[in-house]
């Protein structure tokens, strides 16, 4: 596919093979941890779908999957930190491993208010796997149970992840200098 990208501005940050590498490792280490389990997997709209899609196809494991929308205040390349459910669980999590997945934890504002809700919804257990992390930018003390690939304080696109709405089907993860114009 042709790159959209103006390449002056990006460039690759996480090529196409070596995420598909970490994606089969992390599915090996969760495979292993939910051994006899069947974890429920809530993908978080919209970025994690393709890291979620590729990861179930690597688990070992009998898994369910649903999803939650979320929206978070702000434009651009930062949140605010307000969330909003946008579309809700379509089945109850209580008594369930629920293993949430995120395409990027960054300041950690989202998966701090998802954990109240979600816990406030009795599962037996709630664990975070995330692509990415950049864990520079928290603002919350907020952990991942399982990271793809710790990365810097750079804005990327690509593999799920979007800039304003656009790039979500790259393969590659690229980092981009957003325009100032
Ligand atoms: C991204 C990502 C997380 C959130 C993480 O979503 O998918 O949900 O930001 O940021 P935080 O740790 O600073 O809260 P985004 O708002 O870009 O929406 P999208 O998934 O629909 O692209």
């Amino acid at each position: 596919m042709h790159n959209i990208l103006d390449e002056a501005n990006a460039e690759i940050l996480l090529p196409a093979k070596k995420i598909a590498a970490r994606v089969r490792e992390l599915a090996t280490e969760i495979s292993r941890d939910y051994r006899n389990q069947s974890p429920h997997l809530i993908g978080i709209l919209k970025g994690a779908w393709v890291f979620m899609a590729d990861l179930i196809r690597q688990l070992d494991l009998e898994a369910t999957v649903d999803f939650l929308g979320i929206a978070s205040y702000g434009t651009g390349t930062t949140s605010s930190g307000e969330v909003k459910i946008t579309k809700d669980l379509d089945t109850s999590i209580e008594g369930r491993h629920v293993l949430v997945v995120e395409d990027i934890l960054d300041t950690g504002r989202t998966f701090h208010y998802l954990q109240e809700v979600l816990l406030a919804r009795q599962p037996l257990s709630l664990k975070l796997v995330t692509l990415l992390d950049k864990p520079s930018r928290r603002v919350v003390p907020v952990y991942a149970d399982y990271v793809g690939f710790t990365i810097p304080n750079v804005f990327v696109v690509g593999y799920g992840l979007d800039y304003g709405q656009q790039y979500r089907q790259l393969t590659d993860v690229w980092s981009v200098r957003p325009s100032t114009s």
